[in-house]
This record gives structure tokens, C-alpha cells and sequence, in this order.
């Protein structure tokens, strides 16, 4: 495995396994697969109701907690000082553990920045090894930066060869702030795993689509939390190590960006609020 430092001197896996859209059900199972091909960054979020799932495989696993690098997000329901700091004692209890590796705020909405100071003290009350933010475009992720007293570590956003996010990437690398990709396979959008380029590149190496497109992440300095059900995806997802791109593949694959969100309306926070109520408001009748 390979370790990103943070600016605090915490080390992160630089590939582990996300779990949005994975029911709680079988959310255990998933994990405790994940954790077997050797995944010990896992990624859940008070949003995706399977932090306690995620909290049973750990247990389960018999892996000490501190071989575990686990992240959770604070939604913008528990916006606000107050309640992001009761969501924060709610999420230790349903991952079971007194505290967590790395605590996101998942979205720009609401009152984030009063979150971000729950988060400060849980920092250093030690209920969260490195605090950062999710989905922070570049004006926000300044703001917000400036405003911190204990400066972000890490911001989570969405990055994959369609969208690699460089100005946000040169921002962050000049104030020592890590880059978190989600969803590195653009959840399949776009013909993601047909792609002819990646396609080609991949078969030099007897590697899959999923496979070059984590490699160039990976060379290119960005965590990495690929999600799947499949324990055979999962194993493919983590075996990433054994070969590199070359300098010119590297570049051809940066011609893949189209510099534009496949998710976009999550940079607009007042759409993105409307969107996400909307989206929970159908899940509820779906
Ligand atoms: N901070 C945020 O706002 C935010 C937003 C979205 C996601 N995330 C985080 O990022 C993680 C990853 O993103 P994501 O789950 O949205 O999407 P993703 O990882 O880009 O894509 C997941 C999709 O790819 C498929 N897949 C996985 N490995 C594959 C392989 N080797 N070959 C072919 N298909 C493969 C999965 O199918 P199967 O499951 O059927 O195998 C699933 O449909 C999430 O789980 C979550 O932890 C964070």
C-alpha cells in the first residue's frame, strides 16, 4: 500500500473501498470483503445509513482498530454547530469506535461553517485524527480555509478522467491539502468502462479499464475510494500496484478531461440542497 501524509503528519492509505449506495444490509458483507482483499481506508458517511454496518464488519474483521483508516461525512441536515457536534457522538456510536481517522463535511450547504467549529473540537477533543471537507469547488474550499483555525486536510470531491479537477488540484497541492477523488469511475457514466483509450492502454499491461483509470489517479497524487458489491471487482480495484503509466499515457489520459462535473448541480449549494431533498423525498416512495 501505498501512504499520503497529511498536513498534521497522519498517514492515509492512498486506495481504500467507499460505500455509498450500498445498502445496510448488505453493507457488512461488503466491507468485510473489502477488508479480506485488503482495504482498511473505508469510506461511509452519516448519508448513506451504513455507518453501523460499516462498524459491524470492523469488529467482525478481528483487525485492530488502529490498522484502520476509516472516514465518515457530516450532513447538512446536522448542520450548524450544535447539531454537528451531537451527529459526530451519534456517528462514533454507530461505528463503535471512540473515533474516527479522517471527519468530512459531505456538502457546501447550510451552515457549514458552524459545522467546520464542531469539527475543530472534535479534533481536539481527539474524536477525529484529521478533519476536511466534500465537494468544496475552489472559491469554497478557500473560504473555508481562510475561516479555519485548524486548517482542512483533505478534500473529498468528485474526480475521474473526465473530470480531474487540476485547479482545484494546483490550489490544494500549494496549501498542503490533500485530494480525495469520489466516484473515480464517474459511476459508470459516459461509457466509463468502455472507453477506447483506457481500453487500449489497459490491455499493454493485461489491466482493466477500472484498473488504468485508479493508476492514473494514483500517479497523479489523488486518494482513491473505488466502490463495489462484487468481491472480484473489489480484488481487481485493489491490485493497482504492480504497474505504471508511462509519461505519455499520462498525458493522453489528461486529454480525456472535459473540465465539467458529471453530477454538477452539487456546486450550486442552493440546487444541490433542492436536489438532495428531492432525491431523499423519492427514495422514501420509490
Ligand atoms: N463526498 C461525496 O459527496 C461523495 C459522492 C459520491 C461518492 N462518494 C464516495 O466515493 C465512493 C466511490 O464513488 P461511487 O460509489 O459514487 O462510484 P464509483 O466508485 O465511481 O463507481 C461505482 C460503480 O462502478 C462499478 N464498478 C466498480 N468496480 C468496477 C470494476 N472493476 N469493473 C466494472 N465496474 C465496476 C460498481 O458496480 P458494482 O457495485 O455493481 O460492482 C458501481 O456501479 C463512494 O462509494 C463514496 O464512498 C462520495
Amino acid at each position: 500500500m501505498e501512504y499520503a501524509t497529511l498536513s498534521n503528519g497522519v498517514k492515509m492509505p492512498m486506495l481504500g473501498f467507499g460505500v455509498y449506495q450500498i445498502p445496510p444490509e448488505d453493507c457488512e458483507r461488503c466491507v468485510l470483503d473489502a477488508i479480506k482483499v485488503g482495504n482498511r481506508l473505508i469510506d461511509t458517511a452519516q448519508y448513506y445509513n451504513n455507518e453501523a454496518a460499516v462498524g459491524n464488519a470492523i469488529q467482525k474483521s478481528g483487525i485492530l482498530r488502529e490498522d484502520f483508516f476509516i472516514v465518515t461525512k457530516v450532513w447538512f441536515t446536522n448542520d450548524g454547530y450544535k447539531k454537528t457536534k451531537a451527529s459526530i457522538d451519534e456517528s462514533l456510536a454507530k461505528l463503535k469506535t471512540s473515533y474516527v481517522d479522517l471527519l468530512l463535511i459531505h456538502k457546501p450547504v447550510g451552515d457549514y461553517y458552524g459545522s467546520y467549529r464542531a469539527m475543530e473540537d472534535a479534533y481536539r477533543e481527539g474524536k477525529a485524527r484529521a478533519i476536511g471537507v466534500s465537494s468544496f469547488n475552489p472559491k469554497l474550499f478557500k473560504k473555508l480555509y481562510d475561516f479555519a483555525e485548524i486548517k482542512p486536510m483533505v478534500n473529498q470531491v468528485e474526480t475521474h478522467v473526465f473530470f480531474q479537477q487540476k485547479e482545484l488540484h494546483e490550489l490544494m497541492n500549494r496549501l498542503g491539502v490533500k485530494h480525495m477523488s469520489w466516484a473515480p469511475f464517474a459511476e459508470g457514466e459516459n461509457g466509463f468502462f468502455r472507453n477506447p483509450l483506457l481500453t487500449s492502454i489497459g490491455k499493454k499491461y493485461g489491466k482493466s479499464v477500472a484498473q488504468v483509470a485508479l493508476r492514473f489517479m494514483l500517479q497523479s497524487d489523488i486518494i482513491l475510494i473505488p466502490k463495489s458489491t462484487h468481491i472480484e471487482r473489489m480484488e481487481q480495484n485493489f491490485d493497482v500496484f504492480d504497474f505504471e503509466l508511462s509519461d505519455e499515457e499520462m498525458k493522453s489520459i489528461e486529454m480525456l478531461d472535459r473540465d465539467k462535473s458529471i453530477f454538477g448541480a452539487e456546486y450550486n449549494p442552493i440546487m444541490g440542497k433542492a436536489l438532495y431533498f428531492l432525491s431523499e423525498l423519492r427514495k422514501k416512495f420509490v
